[in-house]
């Protein structure tokens, strides 16, 4: 928007919009003005989403537990009180909430994005000739290998630290930092991406456990040939200290869920094979000993770290970065995994909620016009005729059986002014009985969820 507020005043003149302005001013959002002209956003009513995420900012911020990470000054210097959140679209809508725009360092978050890298540069064989893909079910940083002495999974601290060495293995280092920022501001459709020099330090400082994990893995040889061990580590470090805000790491994790295109530039930055490869391993392995309970809870890949960031991705829909630094015993942020779990619980975003017959949960997603239309009519022309095995075959493949017309008209206000006029004799009683049945076993399975009309509601209308 800045960019746009700076272009209208440069141009004041007697020409006020002119083919370069045009270009500078639509350049940044190319995706989201497409969407905006086809009227396809996958979020149709934005704000009123928007308003539903700052509810649950608001409950999550009471949370008072945690305790920020003190190893190095770097992390200790951070309030406790510093929460934000900030959301993409895959189609470039943004939405932010709390302390933003603050710089902090990715740590842990790093890890899926080294990884995606090395396979978007290589391929998965490769990539995982050195490395697990399995959960350890261990500790990030325990000096482990599994059975064929290969790092359990990429996004532990073994992994992460073999996968430094096999990004740009022939370039030097200066190459390779300059490479990976290139790639990571790719990601981040060129928003914030610094480096804490300070961070890097104090990392390769206090770093004695990976040094340790580092020499493990050599005495191992699970390094590839003519790596150097050291320089894998340093530049390890290097990556744990590159800086994001909530904005811009939103849209690393919506590049993500975007399958590897970046919402806001529209430009394919990673490979498909290494975004679902990297989704994977975050949805197995992603939050330390808690990615269990996150898969089975939460049911989105994501990648936490030690600065309290939790990196999520909604496939196909959106990217979310949540920060606050007071962590968990296992190492997550607190509020980071609260607003995760009021997330799915007010919306259908786990892998599993789309299951057919499931109780529904809101979902902001555009519905499909088209299809929509087409229910609506056969559902109504059904309703209509009183053909009831029609109707239960549609409850059957999970149609919504509630779905209203123009006039805001079920299936089940057809079927009874039918009923009540003159189609008795046409089975319509039977259609009123099978949908009435289903609004019971709907009540049954959640009474929160919004009830089609009853019977007498309907006679009272008609
Ligand atoms: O390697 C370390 O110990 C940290 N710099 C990274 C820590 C982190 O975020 C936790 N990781 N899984």
């Amino acid at each position: 928007m800045e960019k746009v507020r700076r272009a209208v005043k440069d141009s004041v003149g007697e020409v006020m919009m002119d083919r370069d302005l045009f270009h500078r001013c639509v350049g940044g959002n190319i995706v989201l003005l497409i969407q905006a002209f086809r009227k396809k956003f996958i979020i149709p009513e934005f704000d009123v989403f928007a308003r539903k995420i700052n509810e649950i900012y608001k409950t999550v911020q009471e949370q008072r537990d945690g305790k920020v990470a003190d190893y190095i000054p770097q992390l200790a210097k951070f309030s406790p009180n510093l929460w934000g959140v900030s959301l993409c679209t895959v189609d470039g809508q943004r939405h932010s909430v709390g302390d933003t725009k603050q710089p902090f360092c990715l740590q842990s978050c790093v890890k899926p994005l080294q990884y995606a890298i090395a396979v978007h540069e290589s391929d998965t064989e490769k990539v995982h000739s050195y490395v697990g893909m399995e959960p350890s079910g261990l500790k990030f940083n325990v000096l482990s290998l599994d059975e064929e002495d290969k790092p359990h999974n990429p996004m532990v601290n073994a992994g992460a630290i073999l996968i430094s060495s096999l990004i740009k293995p022939l370039a030097n280092k200066a190459e390779k930092f300059d490479y990976f920022m290139e790639f990571v501001k790719k990601m981040a459709g060129q928003e914030y991406v610094g480096f804490s020099n300070a961070t890097f330090q104090s990392e390769k400082e206090t770093g004695d456990r990976n040094f340790a994990i580092g020499y493990y893995m050599k005495e191992k040889r699970c390094f590839p040939p003519g790596a150097d061990m050291i320089d894998a580590l340093d530049f390890y470090f290097q990556l744990c200290s590159i800086e994001v805000t909530c904005e811009s790491g939103s849209v690393m994790a919506a590049t993500l869920a975007n399958g590897g295109i970046c919402p806001i530039t529209g430009e394919r930055v990673l490979s498909a094979e290494a975004v679902r490869n990297t989704l994977s391993l975050m949805h197995s392995c992603g939050m330390y000993d808690f990615s269990g309970q996150m898969a089975f809870h939460v049911g989105l890949p994501a990648k936490s770290g030690v600065s309290g960031a939790i990196l999520l991705v909604i496939p196909n829909v959106m990217g979310v970065m949540c920060w606050s630094p007071p962590l968990d015993k296992v190492g997550n942020s607190v509020r980071g995994i609260h607003f995760c779990q009021e997330l799915v619980s007010q919306f259908n975003f786990h892998n599993y909620d789309n299951l057919r017959h499931f109780v529904k949960k809101q979902d902001p997603r555009r519905q499909d016009g088209d299809d929509r239309n087409k229910s609506v009519f056969n559902l109504m022309f059904a309703a209509f005729s009183g053909d009831v095995s029609a109707l239960r075959r549609f409850a059957l493949s999970s149609v919504d059986m509630d779905l209203k017309d123009y006039d805001s008209r079920t299936a089940l206000h057809i079927a009874a002014a039918e009923d009540f006029t003159y189609a008795m004799q046409f089975g319509h009683e039977e259609v009123v009985k099978m949908l009435q049945e289903y609004q019971e076993d709907w009540k049954q399975q959640d009474g929160e969820v919004e009830q089609p009309p009853k019977l007498d509601t309907i006679e009272g209308m008609i």
